[in-house]
Parts: C-alpha cells; sequence; structure tokens
C-alpha cells in the first residue's frame, strides 16, 4: 500500500504545497508574494494576508499537478517552526483544519531540519552521517545529520544571517530587495581581491556578520566622500568583493567543522546556496579536501514544501504525529 503526503510551508513569504508518494515528490508548487518588494524587505502582516489569499489555491494547483484529490491523502504535513508567526498560524490552522476534515493524522515539520533533508531529495545523495551549512535569509547554520532524524547544530551565527548580510549589503548599495541575487549577478563581472573587508574572528563554528556590515557601510561612506559616484563605478568590484568576503567566512567554519568531525560528506542548503561564488568555492574546497559535496536543484533550496514533504515522509515512517492541539512557534530548539 503506498502513502501519499500533502505538505504546507509558510514560514516566511512563499506559499508551497508538495505532494509526496511513497518519499518521491510528485509536486513542489511554490507562490512568491510581490507584494513586499516595495518595502524592501519581508513585512510580517503582509505575509500572512498574503498566505491566506495564497493558500487555497496552491494547495489545489498542487494536488491537480501530482493528480490526486484529498481523499487520497494519507497525512498531511505543515511547517510548525521556526518563522513568522502569523505566516506560521496560516499554514498550521489549514493543515489541521485538513486533518480532522479527512480523519488523517498530521505532522509537524521543523523547517531547518527540512532545509537539510532537501539534499536527500534527488540521487545522488549523501550518506550519513553528513554536514550540512544551511544558510537563508534568517539562518546560518552547520548542521551534523546522522540520521534523517536525527542531527545536531554544531555553529549557527550570532547576529545576522548569510542572506541578511548579502541583503543588507545590496541595500547600502541601493539595490532593490532581495539584493543577494544581485549582488551575484554584479560579481561575476567584478574582482573579488580589489577591496578587501575584514573576516570576523569568532570562537569556535559560529558566525557573526554584523561587523562585516558595518565595514561595508563606512567603507562606502569614505568612498562615497572622495567620489560621489563611487558606487556606480566600481559597483561589480564592490559586489564581489563582498560575496568573496561572506562566502570565505562560510567556507572557513565548514571546513574547520569536516575537519573537527572527520566527515568528507558535505552538503549546502536555504536560499544562500543559490549564491554562484558559494556553489564555485564549496565545489573547489571539496575538491581540495577529497569531499563528497551536495547542493539539492535550485527549487528545494529557497523556501519550498517539497523538503517539508521529504522530512513528513520520515516522521511517517518513524511515527512520528502531531496532536491537533499543536501550535507553530516563531523560535524553535532542536
Ligand atoms: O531560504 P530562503 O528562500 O528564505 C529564507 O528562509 O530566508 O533564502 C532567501 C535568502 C535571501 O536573503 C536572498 O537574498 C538569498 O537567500 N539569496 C541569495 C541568492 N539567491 C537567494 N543570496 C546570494 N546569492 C544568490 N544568488
Ligand atoms: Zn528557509
Amino acid at each position: 500500500m503506498s502513502t501519499t503526503i500533502l505538505a504546507i510551508e509558510s514560514s516566511c513569504d512563499e506559499t508551497s504545497a508538495a505532494v509526496c508518494k511513497d518519499g518521491q515528490i510528485l509536486t513542489n508548487y511554490i507562490a512568491g508574494q510581490a507584494v513586499h518588494e516595495q518595502f524592501g524587505g519581508v513585512v510580517p502582516e503582509l505575509a500572512s494576508r498574503a498566505h491566506m489569499q495564497h493558500i487555497v489555491p496552491v494547495v489545489d494547483v498542487a494536488l491537480k499537478q501530482a493528480g490526486v484529490t484529498v481523499t487520497d491523502l494519507d497525512a498531511i504535513a505543515f511547517t510548525q517552526a521556526p518563522g513568522l508567526i502569523g505566516s506560521l498560524l496560516v499554514g498550521s490552522c489549514f493543515a489541521k483544519s485538513l486533518a480532522l476534515a479527512l480523519d488523517k493524522p498530521l505532522i509537524a515539520v521543523h523547517h531547518m531540519q527540512a532545509h537539510v533533508l532537501a539534499n536527500l531529495i534527488a540521487e545522488p545523495a549523501p550518506s550519513y552521517p553528513f554536514l550540512c551549512l544551511t544558510v537563508s535569509g534568517g539562518h546560518t547554520q552547520i548542521v551534523l545529520c546522522r540520521s534523517p532524524l536525527d542531527m545536531e547544530v554544531l555553529g549557527e551565527t550570532l547576529d545576522d544571517a548569510a542572506g541578511e548580510a548579502f541583503d543588507k549589503s545590496a541595500k547600502l548599495l541601493d539595490l532593490p530587495y532581495p539584493g543577494g541575487p544581485l549582488i551575484d549577478k554584479h560579481a561575476r563581472s567584478g574582482n573579488p581581491e580589489r577591496f578587501a573587508f575584514p573576516e570576523p574572528q569568532i570562537p569556535g563554528l559560529n558566525f557573526s556578520f554584523s561587523g562585516l556590515k558595518t565595514s561595508i557601510l563606512y567603507f562606502l561612506q569614505d568612498g562615497k566622500r572622495a567620489d560621489p559616484d563611487f558606487v556606480r563605478k566600481n559597483l561589480d568590484d564592490i559586489c564581489a568583493s563582498i560575496q568573496h568576503r561572506i562566502v570565505t567566512i562560510l567556507l572557513h567554519k565548514l571546513g574547520r567543522a569536516a575537519k573537527e568531525t572527520g566527515i568528507r560528506e558535505v552538503c549546502i542548503a536555504g536560499g544562500v546556496s543559490a549564491n554562484s561564488g558559494l556553489r564555485t568555492a564549496l565545489k573547489e574546497m571539496g575538491e581540495r579536501r577529497g569531499w563528497n559535496t551536495y547542493i539539492p536543484a535550485f527549487q528545494y533550496c529557497t523556501d519550498n514544501a517539497g523538503m517539508i514533504a521529504q522530512t513528513a515522509w520520515y516522521l511517517y515512517q518513524a511515527g512520528q504525529f502531531a496532536d491537533l492541539s499543536v501550535s507553530p512557534s516563531a523560535r524553535a530548539e532542536w
């Protein structure tokens, strides 16, 4: 007998629904929210309202694309934490209502575990134990994954996430939100060695990006004082130099984690894993150090319900179901 799971992701500004059958993702439908662009960042109240508008049509499209109806579903999964509380509430209320109406089990999924397990959606998949650098707009973590449901956070950011470092740098350069992909685009034509930004000295496997932001701010103020057109004339080199520093901060810690644990199966996940500089640097570092490296397909890097469905499949097999009294949580311990 096969098992079909519907998964909902609504932790930030993407409303997504996915269907998986026996661990195979049949569809992963994602609706973004353009409403935030004009504000230069995600506005939580607007995100919740957009989720309310999107959730029913998004689930409808996903079921149709997968060729199933609600009566074929064996379980309903949703992102329980962490994320924006209003956004999480929309997804959790929808999932709980559907589970109750269909009398099917409910599965609560941890968003950060799901980012890590996105690496297992397609072949070749890493073997256990593996390390995952999860880099998104909200999180930066190095996770040791011993099995699908056994993970340990070895290090994380003490302030801004890597995606925030990209987006805040882009804002200082007057680039529109989200600026990460634009920094990546300009960096492709720039010289990464032209401007040297400092690397923070943070003990252990933790990260910090707030000092970098401040140094970029002062660097730009000095540059503009000397030449009001400084940013426009040097944009590609500035972007390449910022990206180079963010990537080296990330990879130095990842390299250290691999050395300390002796693990050579190394993955990245999260929206920032779309960054071309990070992808290339990871591949080069892997070749130098004899690692097997893995990066999920783009649709499974940014927030998506496919990774929630993948994680839900492991929880389903382990019999780990949630009660209808379960509440979403903005912050979540592992
Ligand atoms: O995982 P994600 O879609 O959402 C969160 O959970 O935060 O990650 C979004 C983040 C944003 O900060 C965005 O600027 C960044 O990922 N990002 C990139 C690139 N593509 C997305 N940053 C740098 N280079 C990229 N190509
Ligand atoms: Zn995420």
